[in-house]
């Protein structure tokens, strides 16, 4: 079976492993340029590593890839077990839903109330919580380096026969359709490409490509940035943990081996929002692959906030040596798409990551390949279901906080080559 998946992050790439497992299918992966996809989500230095979830299924899943970022020859080279800790205000129901759910499972955390907790496991912790922050530490959650296991995975889908389109011929411009099926897609030059199945993983430029979505996704942006450390603050921050503080939304890692220090926000975003000739409407990312962007004003304001709390004055008034904006595709309860599309009946979705999916890496194809054969019990292939009847409001999964997603100043989003040039 002739099979095209257009998009070659961690969703499309864990797709292609699972079905190369069963054998059967000739596999095309088709993107804008090579993976690691320079302005894909699934991009750059780090990416957290947790089983830390409220929800249950989440839960299970990140301890399964936990298991695999441990002991895969694909994954284990490329994973950091510093540890995570968590924080939230004392009411934090996420959190706390989290450490019980991990109990229950066997995997048990230890509880943090205050900074000297903190330092009996990470002994150079450096700065004072504050008399309302607690948490726990999970020892057993990290990072992974996002650019070596995508590279990883990618390479090892080449030598397995896996064909890979990039550049114009690998941009989907959009779908053919006939009726009740996709036939294939359009590329951006101009040349269509035919498969008995699409599998669409496009990540955050999944809903330009889906007509009459009707924000069942929404792309947001989000601000990363990165601080240069000096020699002595890279050996201070160096066995620190990943931190995760849903207070704020806040999240850091341990720096790079060149002390690049790394942050960013799971709040709601910012959108894009574009308007198509017919008038309809889409939040979509750019189209060139931008190194350097300004992020908006609060955002900044509220990092260089949470830097002053986690790591100190110094470092939170040191100007960002890079920052980037970084895409993803929410759904409306931040539950994944693992489902044919209802009018489309042999195009299969395998997105709405919501900014959680790359730490699934090594486990998305195994459910996304089993909503596909329906293969799963009906609880998972209702729990990734594209209609969700009682799905009315967008809610996400209480993870997020921060200002609600807000449509940023587009003229900010430009690449810096025309900006200079304008
Ligand atoms: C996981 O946490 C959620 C939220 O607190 C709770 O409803 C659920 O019962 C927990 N699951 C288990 C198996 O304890
Ligand atoms: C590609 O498909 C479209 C839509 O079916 C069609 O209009 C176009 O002529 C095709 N282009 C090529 C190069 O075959």
């Amino acid at each position: 079976m002739d099979v095209l998946i257009v998009g070659a992050g961690v969703f499309g790439l864990s797709t292609a492993l699972e079905l190369t497992k069963r054998g059967g299918y000739k596999i095309t992966i088709l993107d804008r340029s090579l993976p690691p996809v320079v302005d894909g989500s699934s991009v750059d230095a780090n990416r957290i590593i947790r089983p830390d979830y409220a929800d249950m299924t989440y839960c299970m899943m990140g301890l399964e890839a936990i298991k695999d970022w441990q002991n895969h020859p694909l994954f284990r080279n490329h994973f950091y077990p510093s540890g995570l800790l968590l924080l939230g205000p004392s009411d934090s129901m996420y959190r706390d839903a989290s450490f019980n759910n991990l109990s229950v499972m066997g995997s048990p955390c230890t509880k943090i109330h205050n900074t000297e907790d903190i330092r009996r496991i990470y002994s150079t912790w450096y700065t004072e919580l504050k008399a309302h922050q607690r948490g726990y530490v999970n020892q057993i959650s990290g990072w992974a380096d996002a650019e070596q296991s995508v590279k990883s995975v990618a390479n090892y889908l080449v030598q397995q026969g896996v064909t890979f389109v990039c550049g114009p011929s690998g941009t989907v411009k959009k779908l053919i359709t006939d009726d009740d099926k996709v036939v294939g897609v359009e590329t951006m030059d101009g040349q269509n490409k035919s498969a008995d199945l699409v599998v669409l993983a496009a990540g955050a430029w999944t809903a330009s490509l889906l007509p009459e979505q009707q924000y069942r996704l929404l792309t947001v942006g989000q601000p990363v940035g990165f601080i240069q450390l000096t020699e002595e603050e890279r050996k201070r921050y160096r066995n620190y943990p990943v931190l995760l503080d849903f207070e704020s939304g806040f999240y850091s890692f341990p720096p790079t081996r060149d002390g690049l220090l790394k942050f960013s926000r799971h709040g709601f975003g910012f959108t894009r929002t574009k308007e198509y000739e017919n008038g309809k409407k889409e939040s979509v990312p750019p189209l060139l692959p931008i190194s350097s962007t300004t992020l908006p004003k609060e955002a900044e304001k509220q990092l260089r906030t949470c830097l002053h709390t986690f790591y100190g004055k110094d470092i939170s008034q040191r100007s960002f040596k890079k920052t980037r904006i970084c895409y993803y595709t929410d759904t409306a309860d931040a539950d994944f798409v693992f489902d044919f599309h209802p009018k489309y009946k042999n195009l299969f979705l395998s997105t709405g990551g919501s900014g959680h999916g790359f730490k699934f890496f090594p486990v998305l194809g195994k459910y996304s390949v089993g909503c596909m054969l329906r293969e799963l019990n009906i609880e998972y292939l209702k729990k990734w279901a594209w209609e969700k009847p009682d799905l009315k409001e967008f809610k996400l999964d209480g993870s997020r906080t921060g200002p609600l997603a807000y449509e940023y100043d587009p003229e900010m989003f430009k690449p810096l080559s025309e900006l200079n040039s304008a």
